[in-house]
Parts: C-alpha cells; structure tokens; sequence
C-alpha cells in the first residue's frame, strides 16, 4: 500500500491529541501552499476526537478564516435537528473557533435528498472553477486537502453501506440515498472518485466493536470476505492515515 499509515493509539486521549496535530499541520500545509484548506468531515464520535483543535495551542496556531468546510455526508434533515452532522460539527466545534460563516458550507436542508445533493454537487464545482478546492491530477474530480472519515461496525464510511448500488457509483461526485440501514434513511454522500481523489484522507476508528471491520478493511482478506466499504477508501494519488485506538486495532492480523 503507497501511502497508507496506522496509528494505533493507547486511548482516546492520545489519540485525539495526535489527531489535532496531524489535522494542524495539513492546514498549516495547505494555507502556505494554496492560501485556503477545504476539508470535508463526516459525523459520529469523530467530531469531539478533533475538539482538541479548538483549544490550545491549535486555536492559535490554526488559521479558522482560511478554512472552507463541507461534508462528506450529511443526513438530509433541518440544520438545527439532532442528526444533523452539520450541527453536531457547529456545536462541538466551529462555534468555538473564528470560521467564516459563508465558508461552510452546509447542505440546504429544504428539499428534497436528491436535489439536496444535486445543489451540492454544484457547489462544489463552482468552488473547484474558483480553485478553492483543488482539482485532481488525474480526473475532473475535486480534489479536497482532506475528508476527514469515521467507520461504522458494518465497515461503512460517509454514507457508502455495504452492498449499496452507489459504492458503484463513478459519474456523480455527490449522490443521496433514502434506504439507509442506519437512521435516518435519507442521506447525501460523497461517492468513492472524490473520497479517493483528496490529497489527504483520514479514518477515525475507536471502540472494540469496530475490531471486525477494521480486519477486514486492512489486512489481506481471502476472495470469499466480504468487502467492506471503509477497504475502497484508496485514495489514487492521496495519503490515508488511519487513527485507531487499541480495541479497534485489536483484531488485526499483526496485533
Ligand atoms: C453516519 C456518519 C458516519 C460515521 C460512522 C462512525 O451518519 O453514519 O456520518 O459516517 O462517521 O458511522 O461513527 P462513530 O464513530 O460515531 O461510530
């Protein structure tokens, strides 16, 4: 694997310390490089693993106006609704931190999931034209400075289940789903050509009931495994970082 690295962690707190680093520098990077940091997050337990960037020293050294924020996948309900990953992100984060309120950008959350990703798609294109997400070497594709992941037990990643139609999907950069096995059923996600386009991806995975998943996301699986979203997750060109913690990693071939 090119550029593939494990960090496997002793508990939640290192982890989220390394976690804030690594996210720090990727920005520091990216502002010198471009002028401006598109990231694009998920939901889940995640959100409060990077709450240390809204503390010091990262809420110093972090340069909030320069970054664009979007999502990997959202849940298609009201902004101010409990599932809402964009709320989760402003409580647990963004409102704690200097970011320009027309630089996140949220999906519209009064129609329908289809035209919500639709407009979103977009968006994003507008925002690739204008260079403030970058585009890739070797498609059309956005190429984002980093889509931040968690997984879930079944081994999803954004909203791509296992067994989904849009896993396949290569055309649309943003799709919707309505048939969620997760709650709530409607969902928009980034598809699998922009998760793996970004020059920098991140998967952030705690907990013991993640252990199967993360075996068969990582280490060589036999033909008859199943294949687990979070293993398509390869960006082309890009780096992946995965952050464990030691119950996640506990069933990994080397452990
Ligand atoms: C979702 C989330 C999803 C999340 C994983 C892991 O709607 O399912 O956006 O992508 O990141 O399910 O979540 P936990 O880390 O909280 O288990």
């Amino acid at each position: 694997h090119k550029d593939r690295e494990l960090r496997v962690h002793e508990n939640l707190d290192e982890l989220s310390t390394d976690l804030a680093d690594y996210i720090a520098e990727l920005s520091e990077a990216s502002v010198k490089e471009r002028g401006v940091f598109a990231i694009a997050l998920s939901g889940g337990s995640l959100i409060s693993l990077m709450g240390k960037l809204c503390e010091a020293p990262y809420n110093k050294t972090v340069d909030w106006i320069k970054w664009y924020i979007f999502w990997a996948d959202e849940r298609v309900v009201a902004k101010n609704h409990a599932d809402s990953n964009y709320k989760l992100a402003k409580d647990s984060l963004f409102s704690k931190v200097p970011v320009v309120p027309s630089h996140v950008h949220s999906i519209n959350d009064s129609v329908s999931a289809e035209e919500a990703a639709d407009e979103y798609e977009f968006v994003i294109r507008q925002l690739v034209k204008s260079r403030v997400i970058s585009v890739s070497d070797t498609s059309d594709c956005p190429k984002f400075d980093l889509i931040v992941l968690g997984m879930g037990s079944d081994g999803h990643v954004a909203s791509l289940f296992p067994n989904h139609s849009v896993l396949e999907e290569t055309d649309e950069w943003v799709t919707f789903i309505t048939d969620s096995p997760k709650p709530p059923p409607e969902r928009i996600t980034f598809t699998l050509p922009v998760i793996n386009s970004a020059s920098n991806v991140v998967l952030v995975v705690t907990g013991d009931s993640k252990a199967d998943a993360v075996h068969l996301a990582l280490d060589d699986a036999g033909t008859d495994c199943p294949l687990v979203p979070a293993r398509m997750v390869q960006p082309t060109i890009g780096k992946l970082m995965w952050f464990l913690d030691k119950p996640a990693a506990s069933k990994l071939d080397a452990s």
